[in-house]
């Protein structure tokens, strides 16, 4: 008889942003009179750059004709793709890597579920707690997390690295050694950041402990502050321990497109095997590589105007960012993130649970957010909104939760 895949069932409940999608939708459902403004899972809401879209039209007529129609795509991505990415996010940042180090794919999420599988199922992983769900689940579902310990939220082979208000929402450097370190930054969900110099100690430690980092670089275009590192590559030493996880939807408003790349030098070497090899042998295998059009498109950011479009995006953005921040703070509220980062992390009021709060704020101003303990056991007591709403959503979401008067 056919045996399924246990480790699924280690799984608690449903996918974080599916369980939020199926209470708004039984919200939505039973008011529908009710305007509810979705603050919650990190989806952008304004149009691609008019750069992306014109490249874009301009490949899709290239299908239509014989002498210009492509088929397969190559598996590791396209050059004019893969030399622009090098250019422009690796080159002029001061970075040594070739476009030969990245895998153009679908997005950051499949890399970043993905990526475990090039790993032994006995490493030892360490996150951050609060973390994207993603890391923990899919290496739940390759059987390295142990079991889920349901009191304490956590699974039993996994290092969770608190990152709380005292630590500045950013993880230490764990005392039990990990084979596998996955960092975010600015991070998703507490929008913290780390310093250049504060990230080279991960690289320092990664090296010196023979540890590999998964360092999720989605959410670099929100970076204002000189100090705080675009890439982990601008660290000494990072070629020979990290490999980079990058996304065109929060910068390019690629969400519902898809594309993103990983970046994994060729100095990378664990266990004596080249991962770049490893994991260029799994993209070829099970993967056909991201449509012509989509890498045509993304590849206009890489261009003056593209990069002035995407500039003014992540400035619309930010601007909510600081609408946010600015708001919640002069209310009351216990706030950090929004400064290079697009969500905001907030103290949930009157001592609430996180979905406590959240069945709150739905009901009584129908505002959707993030419950914090949806990250993690430090989430809880904690709450995520997102700054990439509409001006006027997020204006008026602001207004009526500070407008409704909780106990802070
Ligand atoms: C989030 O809300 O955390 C993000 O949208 C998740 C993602 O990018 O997959």
């Amino acid at each position: 008889m056919t045996r399924i895949n246990r480790n699924y069932l280690k799984l608690p409940g449903s996918y974080l942003f599916s369980e939020i999608g199926k209470r708004v939708n039984a919200y939505a459902a039973a008011n529908p009179d009710k305007k509810i403004i979705r603050l919650g899972i990190g989806d952008v809401t304004q149009p691609l750059p008019s750069s992306v879209i014109d490249t874009m039209h301009e490949a899709v007529d290239e299908m239509a004709h014989k002498e210009t129609f492509k088929g397969y795509a190559p598996d590791l991505g396209y050059d004019f793709l893969r030399n622009s990415i090098t250019e422009y996010d690796y080159k002029k940042r001061g970075c040594n890597i070739s476009a030969d180090e990245i895998f153009v794919s679908d997005g950051a999420k499949c890399d970043s579920g993905n990526i475990q599988e090039i790993f032994d199922a006995d490493n030892r992983i360490a996150v951050c707690d609060p973390v994207y769900p993603v890391y923990v689940d899919s290496n739940v579902m390759a059987g390295r997390a142990g079991d889920y310990i349901e009191e304490k939220g956590c699974f039993s082979d996994v290092i969770y690295m608190p990152c709380t208000e005292e630590t500045g929402f950013a993880p230490t450097l764990p005392k039990e050694v990990p084979d596998i370190i996955y960092l975010c930054f600015p991070n998703n969900p507490t929008g913290a950041t780390i310093t250049r110099s504060e990230l080279q100690k991960w690289v320092d430690y990664a090296n010196d402990k023979g540890s590999v980092i998964i360092y999720d670089a989605a959410y670099e275009a929100y970076i204002r502050q000189d100090d705080v590192p675009h890439s982990i590559y601008e660290c000494d030493g990072a070629d020979t321990c990290a490999i980079e996880l990058h996304s065109f939807s929060k910068n390019a408003g690629f969400t519902g497109v898809r594309l993103g790349y990983t970046t994994i030098p060729k100095k990378l070497v664990r266990d004596g095997v080249s991962l770049h090899s490893l994991w260029a042998r799994r993209h070829s295998t099970k993967y056909n590589g991201a449509p012509y059009i989509v890498q045509k498109g993304g590849s206009a950011i890489y261009t003056e105007k593209g990069q002035s479009e995407v500039r003014a995006l992540v400035d619309y953005y930010m601007e909510n960012a600081a609408y946010i921040l600015d708001g919640l703070k002069k209310a009351g509220y216990s706030v950090s993130g929004g400064v290079n980062a697009p969500y905001i992390w907030l103290k949930t009021p009157e001592g609430m649970t996180s979905w406590d709060f959240f069945d709150h704020l739905l009901k009584e101003v129908n505002v959707v957010g993030t419950p914090g303990s949806g990250f993690g056991p430090h989430g809880e007591g904690y709450f995520r909104l997102t700054a990439f709403g509409s001006h006027e959503n997020t204006r008026e979401a602001v207004d009526r939760i500070v407008n409704f008067s909780y106990n802070l």
